[in-house]
């Protein structure tokens, strides 16, 4: 059969982990979706720049709408970021032009998302992602499909890595805020603006996107009330501690008598529960379904490996044949959401 022809915009951390496993599994992924699947094109702002891959069997377009245009292209991966721009531009081009699109830009979707997957659906065509929520943790695909069959009654969790990094690090080695805030700058674990890290905004970003598969909602992100962990000092967590709890950058979003409840804060949690044990990096998603109970997932919420792993397992689902939204029901069926003011978990 004729192979999945994708098309790359974006050859940072995780554009580059894209191509590295189609490279490293071409067989593997054939074996699994009964399709090869092949580069055809790729997109960046510089040519010149070197990167960690060999990228000479693809075409080249500096324009990442004519990317997302291209005939030769299935597929359309959009691994820009940012909300605005070339990433809505061309994502919107790309559904225009009937491709699929998979994307890890949370942003993006928080803001567009709704638009953007009616838009493709109204053209028989699906927009996944599963990288855009907590990163290598394949927690979309837990909800639409392992828990299809449940009321979703709560989902909770640290969405974070830098968040979770700074707290643990403030509390382990007894660092001030900012001494820890600039050595996560060092080790290049902020966004190029560190207030989507530190002020809570990417976690909201995730919880909207949580919320909406799990409640059958619109993506609300205005609606989640949030709060980063700029103010916490070296006291609150040392206090904390005394008290048996650590200070996590927790979101609960769960549908109340009241309406939908989305809240992104800094949060006490039991130091000798999963979430207060959960160190540095890493990611942690706690699911609560009618009939299953609850259920934790854990693992890398970024990374070149963890995220390009769960971009890729999208693709798998496309050339397998799957046309279910992300959303786990058509986008266009997605209830308005009633917005309730947010209390303690
Ligand atoms: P990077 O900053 O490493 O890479 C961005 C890439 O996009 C670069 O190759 C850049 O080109 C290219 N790019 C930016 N603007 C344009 C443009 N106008 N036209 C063409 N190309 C452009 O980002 P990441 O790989 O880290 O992140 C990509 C997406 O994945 C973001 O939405 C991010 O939020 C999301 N994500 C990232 C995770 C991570 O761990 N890194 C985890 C989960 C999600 P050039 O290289 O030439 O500058
Ligand atoms: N800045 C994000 C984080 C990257 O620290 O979790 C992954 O989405």
């Amino acid at each position: 059969s004729e192979p999945l022809r994708l098309g790359i915009a974006g050859l940072g951390t995780v554009g580059i982990g894209i191509v590295k496993i189609v490279q490293r599994h071409a067989e593997l992924i054939e074996r699994r979706c009964g399709r090869r699947i092949a580069i055809t094109a790729v997109s960046a702002r510089d040519r010149s720049k070197t990167r960690d891959a060999d990228l000479s069997n693809y075409a080249w377009e500096s324009d990442p709408v004519a990317l997302a245009r291209r005939p030769d292209v299935d597929i359309f991966i959009e691994v820009m970021g940012g909300s605005e721009g070339p990433a809505q531009e061309a994502t919107r081009a790309a559904i225009d032009a009937g491709k699929d699109v998979v994307t890890a830009n949370k942003a993006l979707l928080a803001h567009h998302g709704q638009a953007l997957a009616e838009a493709a659906e109204a053209r028989g065509r699906v927009i996944r992602f599963e990288a855009a929520v907590a990163g290598g943790i394949p927690v979309i695909k837990a909800l639409t499909e392992g828990l299809a069959g449940n009321a979703i009654t709560r989902v909770m969790g640290v969405m974070n890595g830098t968040c979770n990094y700074i707290l643990t690090r403030m509390d382990s080695a007894g660092l001030p805020y900012d001494t820890v805030f600039e050595e996560a700058r060092q080790l290049g674990y902020l966004e190029a603006d560190p207030n989507l890290d530190v002020g809570g905004i990417d976690a909201g970003h995730k919880l909207s996107l949580l919320a909406a598969i799990a409640f059958g909602t619109q993506v609300s992100f205005d609606a989640v009330d949030l709060e980063g962990i700029g103010r916490i000092s070296i006291d609150d967590i040392r206090r904390a501690g005394d008290m048996g709890f650590k200070i996590k950058l927790l979101g609960v979003a769960q549908m109340t008598g009241r309406g939908l409840e989305q809240r992104m804060s800094p949060c006490l949690v039991p130091a000798d529960s999963p979430l207060g044990q959960l160190q540095g990096g890493t990611n942690m998603v706690v699911l609560e379904g009618d009939s299953v109970g609850q259920i934790v997932l854990r693992g890398p919420g970024a990374g070149m490996g963890p995220t390009a792993s769960a971009v890729m397992a999208d693709v798998i689902e496309i050339a397998r044949g799957c046309r279910i939204s992300t959303f786990g029901q058509p986008a266009s069926t997605l209830a308005v959401p009633v917005a309730a003011k947010a209390t303690a978990p």
